[in-house]
């Protein structure tokens, strides 16, 4: 991230949620606010889309992460699980439409930059924030999750839901992994969702797929927010193990096309980025 800039890549995660509610008009994940957060430079991003297909695998995997994630909360929540922290919030607009009220407390856990930001496109949107919604500002590479929130009215004992949704591969594996350290050791128990992409030497991508993630990467880093995160899988799932987490569901591009697209006509391609889901309960 730039210094005392807001995330480039959070309006780039936001854009495509609300491309996709106009080009695929939301079938993998509907998002009434996604466009109207977004402003004014909603309409040019969906035009400007609608004549480029060549982001349409990357905005299908947003939308797949993001219904994978609130699927599962929605699971969880009706098991009774009160309290939801989104790690890397950008331009999410779960907490200004969700329909559990005050059964579900949200903590937004952002860079104090893109939370200011995102303050100015609530307001500008006339988007309300509830009264359940919490802000808690952070830098990942310089403080820990575990201070932050215990600053800000944090229930460690409560069982609770994390997404991290667009960060980890933006994140050294140190903080990936002391985060997730934090989360597997909360006694009330954990539940967390968060993508991440194999290195890309794993992947018998075909050239098509290598000169989009290599475009990717240089589009990133070009925003000043460089991946540095790759993980193997399996490496991965013994490492989430050790951590702490029991139960680990991890969709790579095949499980994604077969629960997501099967019948639709439609592909997120052969090769991509993972979404999993681990809990500790
Ligand atoms: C690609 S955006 C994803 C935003 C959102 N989760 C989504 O899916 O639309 C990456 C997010 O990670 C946050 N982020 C990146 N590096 C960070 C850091 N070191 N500390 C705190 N937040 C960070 C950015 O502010 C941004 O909101």
């Amino acid at each position: 991230m730039q210094s005392g800039q807001p995330s480039r890549t959070a309006l780039a995660a936001a854009t495509h949620r609300a491309v996709h509610q106009v080009l695929e008009r939301g079938h993998i994940f509907a998002d009434p606010l996604a466009e109207r957060i977004l402003g004014a430079d909603a309409e040019a991003a969906v035009e400007k889309a609608r004549s480029d297909a060549s982001k349409r695998r990357l905005r299908l995997f947003i939308a797949v992460r993001t219904r994978f994630a609130e699927d599962a909360l929605a699971t969880v929540v009706g098991h009774g699980v009160r309290q939801l922290v989104v790690l890397g919030a950008g331009l999410d607009t779960f907490a200004y439409r969700t329909t559990f009220g005050e059964n579900l407390r949200v903590f937004e856990v952002d860079h104090p930059a893109t939370q200011a930001w995102k303050c100015q496109r609530l307001a500008e949107a006339a988007i309300p924030q509830p009264d359940t919604l919490t802000f808690v500002p952070i830098d990942f590479e310089r403080e820990t999750l575990a201070e932050a929130l215990a600053a800000n009215d944090f229930d460690a004992a409560r069982q609770t839901f994390f997404t991290w949704l667009g960060v980890v591969p933006y994140l050294t594996e140190q903080a990936v992994f002391s985060t997730l350290g934090f989360i597997a050791s909360l006694r009330g128990g954990s539940h967390v969702v968060f993508d991440y992409s194999n290195p890309l030497e794993m992947e018998a991508v075909r050239d098509e797929q290598a000169a989009e993630r290599a475009a990717l990467a240089e589009r990133v880093n070009s925003l000043g927010e460089s991946f540095r995160s790759y993980f193997n899988t399996h490496e991965l799932h013994i490492k989430l193990t050790d951590l702490g987490f029991r139960e680990i569901e991890d969709l790579g591009p095949a499980s994604i096309r077969a629960r997501y697209f099967a019948n639709r006509g439609s592909s997120s391609g052969d090769k991509g980025g993972h979404v999993v889901r681990a809990t500790t309960v």
